[in-house]
C-alpha cells in the first residue's frame, strides 16, 4: 500500500472513432474473422472512453477514419512521440500499410521523422519522462524490428531500452506493460524473455507485477494520467492492483475492440510536444 498521493498530470491524446471497425483478417491471436462485430457497440464504448478522458480534464484530439482500414481506431499504432518530435509507424502487415500515411498527416506542424524500419508505435514503445530523465521502452519479437529501436534513439534522442516479447498473446509491448506515471510501470513479466525480465526488475524495482490472467483480460493495456488508471471491465483484479498502488481505477466497458485484440492503450495515443 502506497502513502503517497498520485498526481495526475494533464494530457493530450489522440483518437480515431471505429466508424469503419470490422475483423475481417487475423493478424493477431484474438482477431477471429468468423465471429462478427457488433459496429454501433464499437462506436458507443469507444465514445464513453472518449468522454471519460475529457471528463478527466485531458484533451483528445480525433483522426479521421478511413473506409477499409478497420484497425485504424487503435490509433496507438500509428506513430510514438516526445518532446515533440514524432517517430513515425511502418506497420508490419500491408493491411495496415495505409494507416501510417493517416497519421503522418496529423503531424503535419511537428518534426516528422519517416521510419526506415517496421515499427509499430506505441503499441511498441512507451514513455517514462521521470525515469532517467526520460527513459523509452521498446518492445520486439512480433511487430516491431529491434532495429527500430535503434532508428527512435536516433530520432528521439532518448536512451531506448529493447525488450524481446515471447508471447504471441502479447504481440505489442502495451498488452504487457504499461507507464503507471512518469516513473513506474506495471507488467506481465513471462510475456518478457528471462533477460528482459531481468533488466525491467533491476531498472523498475517498484513495479506493478500482472499476473497472465491480468494480462488475458488485456488489464496492461491501459491510460494512466498518473492518477487515473483507464481500464477496460474485464480487468477487475488488475484494477485491484493499481489501486493498492495508490492509483484510482476508472473502468470502461471495451468488449468490442478486444475482438481486434486491443483494449484502451490500444485506441489512445498520446501526444507528447
Ligand atoms: N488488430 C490490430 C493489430 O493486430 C490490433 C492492434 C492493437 N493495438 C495495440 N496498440 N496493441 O494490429
Amino acid at each position: 500500500m502506497s502513502d503517497t498521493e498520485r498526481m495526475p498530470r494533464v494530457r493530450t491524446y489522440l483518437m480515431c472513432p471505429p466508424e469503419h471497425f470490422t475483423v475481417e483478417y487475423a493478424i493477431n491471436p484474438w482477431m477471429d474473422t468468423t465471429v462478427p462485430v457488433d459496429a454501433a457497440l464499437a462506436v458507443k464504448q469507444w465514445e464513453l472512453l472518449r468522454t471519460t478522458l475529457i471528463d478527466l480534464g485531458h484533451t483528445v484530439h480525433l483522426l479521421d477514419p478511413v473506409v477499409g482500414l478497420p484497425d485504424m481506431v487503435y490509433a496507438a499504432n500509428g506513430a510514438f512521440s516526445v518532446d515533440g518530435r514524432v517517430y513515425g509507424a511502418r506497420f508490419r502487415y500491408p493491411q495496415r500499410a495505409a494507416e501510417a500515411v493517416a497519421h503522418r498527416g496529423f503531424y503535419r506542424s511537428w518534426q516528422f521523422a519517416d521510419p526506415e524500419h517496421v515499427n509499430e508505435g506505441e503499441g511498441d514503445f512507451a514513455y517514462l519522462p521521470g525515469a532517467h530523465g526520460g527513459l523509452i521502452l521498446a518492445g520486439y519479437g512480433f511487430r516491431t524490428e529491434p532495429s527500430a529501436h535503434a532508428e527512435a534513439q536516433e530520432v528521439l534522442g532518448r536512451p531506448v531500452v529493447s525488450l524481446r516479447l515471447v508471447d504471441p498473446a502479447f504481440y505489442h509491448l502495451d498488452t504487457a506493460l504499461a507507464a503507471l506515471d512518469d516513473h513506474n510501470i506495471t507488467y506481465y513479466p513471462e510475456a518478457f524473455s528471462p533477460s528482459a525480465r531481468r533488466v525491467l526488475a533491476q531498472l523498475f524495482p517498484d513495479a506493478v507485477i500482472a499476473d497472465r490472467a491480468d494480462a488475458e483480460a488485456f488489464g496492461l493495456n491501459l491510460v494512466s494520467d498518473g492518477r487515473h488508471v483507464i481500464l477496460n471491465t474485464e480487468a477487475l483484479a488488475m484494477g485491484e492492483k493499481v489501486r493498492a498502488a495508490g492509483y484510482t481505477p476508472v473502468h470502461v466497458e471495451l468488449t468490442e475492440l478486444k475482438r481486434g485484440g486491443g483494449s484502451v492503450k490500444c485506441a489512445v495515443a498520446e501526444l507528447r510536444a
